[in-house]
Parts: structure tokens; sequence; C-alpha cells
């Protein structure tokens, strides 16, 4: 953990946008129920609001969520949030900035706005003197690739330093991610396993069953690979293989995620496959002849002792068959059959399921069948329970944030390495196959899973998938 101060305001820019309505308020709600809020809070953005329709909005905004409307949480949320209305462009508006920090030594920043303005919002607060305790927090996507990341860094680094640079990819704070560190690391059996010795492949799959819904204008700007590949996939990737952190310190974990980063391919176009949904270009705000992907599966290796030679399987897309994500590590079959039994492939593995609506965890494996014949059967071992709705990761990471402890935010070196290893593959110049809404993808995919068990079905017996096997 680097620096031990707590921030004593939190100021939030993009304070009228999306991303503050659906995620960051009710963050705040719950911060703020566990007394972890600093004594200022200061919302901004340009939208004509009075300080009364400010309050309105994140009232509005908390009614689906846990403390909501009318919690004692919630009334004290609102009554301490001030709100500036002002142009980012605008002196005036962080003159007034200033005005609300007059006693205030460590201010935490928080530019949940588009990445195009973060150059003139860091200017102005470092031309205003409001940023020498400060920490900034950034949300992705942290460049468009990797020469526009390291741009992007520079800038950022002329007004804070390093240590108070907070990148939030929030997939690397939601409770199952943390598990697949946790269930790692506090259990001896599977690190003799984990390796290219035992593991014949890895797939990790992120299928969501609806589209770009109002963001297509974004959307189509961006596409799979860096809305979803580049971060959430390669890093929750990277958590799975890497080697184990020497203590438990921040460092030494982001120390681990990003050696792997810097081991894991560069994807070769060959290694590609693009797809769009059937009704894609009709989207408000795309392009009508947009050749942006809305679904990408893609084969790489991690060039080290512990995995050369393991395929690892990545596939992400929009308007798929089910909201799922999953990470399924398949076991290589014995050595020798002891029955007349082949072995079917992909029997033994472990499955991972981290949301959205359960969490599972997985152990396939084969029994005999009851009966005189030694005939076996599929079956998996499950431990499964509903992802629960306190399971927040903004309130994890901006907590965390709060108290500038950068664990599970996102350095420069790891953001780099997951932008070399999707470079060859960001100009959308291999072709991009139509897929229907409600299948699992193009089927052009299939050609990259031709591997034991082939690609991996994340739909539960409820979706038509084939589910957990049970004995019988
Ligand atoms: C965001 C992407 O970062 O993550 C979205 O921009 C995606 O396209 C979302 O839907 C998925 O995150 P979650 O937490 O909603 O599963």
């Amino acid at each position: 953990m680097t620096g031990i101060e707590l921030s004593d305001a939190f100021v939030l820019f993009g304070a009228s946008g999306d991303l503050a309505a659906k995620k960051i308020f009710s963050a705040l709600a719950r911060l703020e129920s566990s007394e972890s809020l600093p004594p200022k809070l200061i919302g901004i953005a340009k939208s004509g609001w009075s300080q009364d329709q400010f309050r309105q909005r994140i009232q509005e905004s908390l009614k689906a969520s846990s403390p909501g409307t009318g919690s004692p949480a919630a009334e004290s949320l609102c009554r301490r949030f001030d709100y500036i209305d002002g142009d980012y462009r605008d002196a005036e508006t962080f003159h007034a900035l200033a005005d609300h920090l007059q006693n205030v030594r460590a201010p935490l920043f928080y530019l949940a706005i588009p990445p195009s303005l973060f150059g003139t919002v860091a200017d102005a607060l470092h031309q205003h003197k409001l940023t020498r305790r400060a920490r900034l927090i950034v949300e992705k996507p942290f460049g468009h690739d990797l020469q526009s990341a390291i741009a992007l860094n520079r800038l950022l680094h002329s007004v804070v330093p390093e240590e108070r640079l907070f990148r939030i990819d929030h997939y690397l704070g939601k409770d199952p991610v943390l598990n697949l560190i946790y269930f790692r690391f506090a259990n001896s059996f599977l690190e003799p396993i984990w390796n290219n010795h035992y593991v014949e492949s890895i797939q990790v799959t992120m299928s969501e069953n609806f589209g770009v819904t109002d963001r297509g204008a974004f959307y189509d700007e961006v596409g799979t690979i860096r809305d979803v590949v580049q971060n959430h996939l390669l890093h929750t990737l990277s958590i799975l293989t890497m080697d184990p952190p020497i203590n438990a310190s921040a460092e030494s974990n982001r120390d681990e995620k990003t050696k792997i980063l810097k081991a894991i391919l560069p994807i070769s176009p060959t290694s590609l496959i693009r797809g769009q949904y059937a009704g894609y270009l009709k989207e408000p705000g795309v392009h009508p002849h947009s050749s942006t992907e809305t679904y990408a599966a893609l084969r790489t290796t991690i060039e080290t002792w512990r995995w050369s030679g393991v395929p690892i399987l990545i596939r992400a897309g929009k308007n798929l068959r089910v909201s799922a994500t999953e990470i399924l590590v398949r076991f290589k079959h014995p050595p020798v059959s002891i029955t007349s039994e082949p072995f079917p492939p992909g029997s033994n593995y472990l499955r991972f399921r981290l949301g959205p609506d359960r969490v599972e965890i997985g152990l396939g494996a084969r029994a005999k069948r009851p009966g005189p014949a030694m005939v076996g059967q599929p079956l998996e071992l499950l431990v499964m329970r509903n992802q629960r709705n306190e399971e927040d990761p903004y309130e994890l990471l901006l907590g965390d944030a709060i108290r500038g402890d950068q664990g599970l935010f996102t350095s420069q070196e790891a953001v780099e390495a997951a932008w070399q290893i999707v470079d060859p593959i960001l100009n959308q110049t291999t072709p991009v196959y139509e897929y229907p809404v409600g299948s699992m993808g193009p089927h052009e995919a299939d050609s990259l899973a031709d591997l034991p068990g082939g690609w991996h079905d994340p739909c539960g017996k409820e979706n038509g998938g084939p589910g957990p096997k049970g004995f019988s």
C-alpha cells in the first residue's frame, strides 16, 4: 500500500453522466453508510442543473439500489454532496472548485468523463494548483492503442505521479475475480497441477445477451477488443495464470500480473475471428457501414515455463445466447486407461463462473456408473451461489482509492503490456462475420478451437446448454 493519508475531499467530474447514475452514486451511498467517505463531496458537470436538481438525480439513481432512496445514508449523501455546474474549459469552474477546496489537504479527483476531456481537466486542476497532494482516478479506456496509452500516461504523469494515479478496471474489484486469487493461493492441491504438464487448454468467455443499448456511438469507435478484451479479460487471465505473489502487498500482486501479461504472445490476425450481430448497423449512433466487431474470439499462448504450449482461447461478444463470464481450465486425460473405455475429451476441468447472475466453481470429473460394468459418466462437483447485490466493485475500489491503496488498480506497465498483446489486431483488417442475435457468435470461430472438447458452452441447463452434470 502506498500512502496512508485519507483523502479529505471526493470530487466527481462527470456528475451528470451515465456512469455516475448507474454505478457511482450507489457505491457512494454504501460508503456513506459505513462512514467511509471524506468530509467534502463535490460533483461537477455541465448540465445547467441547480443544487436541488443534482440531489434529485442522486435520489433517482438510488431507487433500485441498497441503501436506497430515503435511507439515512442516501439522505446524508444528498445533503453533503455539493454541486458545481460549469464547463471544463472555463476557468470559472475551477475557481469555484478551488473555493470549495480551500481547507482541503488531499483531494481525490475522479474523472468519470470521456477520455478526450482528461487532458483539459487535468491541466486545469494543475494550473489552479489543486494537484499538489491530490489523487486522480481515471476510468478505462486507458488510450486507444499502445501509442495513445503512452501519450495519455505522459499527460497524467505531468499532473500527478504514478503512486497517486488510480486506473479503474471495475473487473478487478469484482468479488468472484478476487476469489480467483484467493482460491488459487489458499488451496495447496491446485499449484502442482497448475501448469503445462497437466493443463490442456484455458478458455475465457464473456458472453452478454444484450446489444450496445444506448452506447452505439461510443461502442462503434471502440469494438469488443478494446472494450473488454484488452482490459477485463486479459487482466482476469493474468490473475488466473500468474505466479504466486511473494507476499500480500499490492506491489507484489501487481508485479506478478504484469509479468504474465508481458509473457502473453501478441495475437496474430490469423488467430482472430471477429463478428458483428445482425442488426448492429441499424443501432442508433452506429455508422451504417461500420466494420467494428461486437464479437471477438482469439487464440494465444503464454510463453513461460509454466504455460508454454497451452492454448489460450478468449471470446467475448454482445447479443449472444446468455450473459455469462466463465473460465474453463481443461486438464489432460490420464496417461493410460484402466478400462476399455476411451477417455472422452474435456472430462476433467475446473470451471469458474464469475457472474453476472451466479457465481460457481465446478470441478469436472468422471465417476463409475452404478452397475457391474466398469463404465463411467461425467459429473461435476459444484459450489454455487447467487451473486449478491451488495458485491459492488465500485464501492470496494473507491474505498481503496480514498485510502490510497493501489492494489486493485492497474499500473501503467500492465496497461502497456496488455496493449502490446492486442496491438497486431486493432486495425480492423480481418473480416467481420455476421452472426444471429441469440447465437454463440459466428461459426467461423470454431476453427480456433480445434482442441479436445472444442469451445466450451457457458450456457447452463436453464439456457439450453449442457450445464453441470450430476451423479446418476
Ligand atoms: C464495460 C464495457 O467495461 O464492462 C461494457 O464497456 C460491458 O460493454 C461491461 O458490458 C461489463 O461489465 P459488467 O460488470 O456489467 O459485467
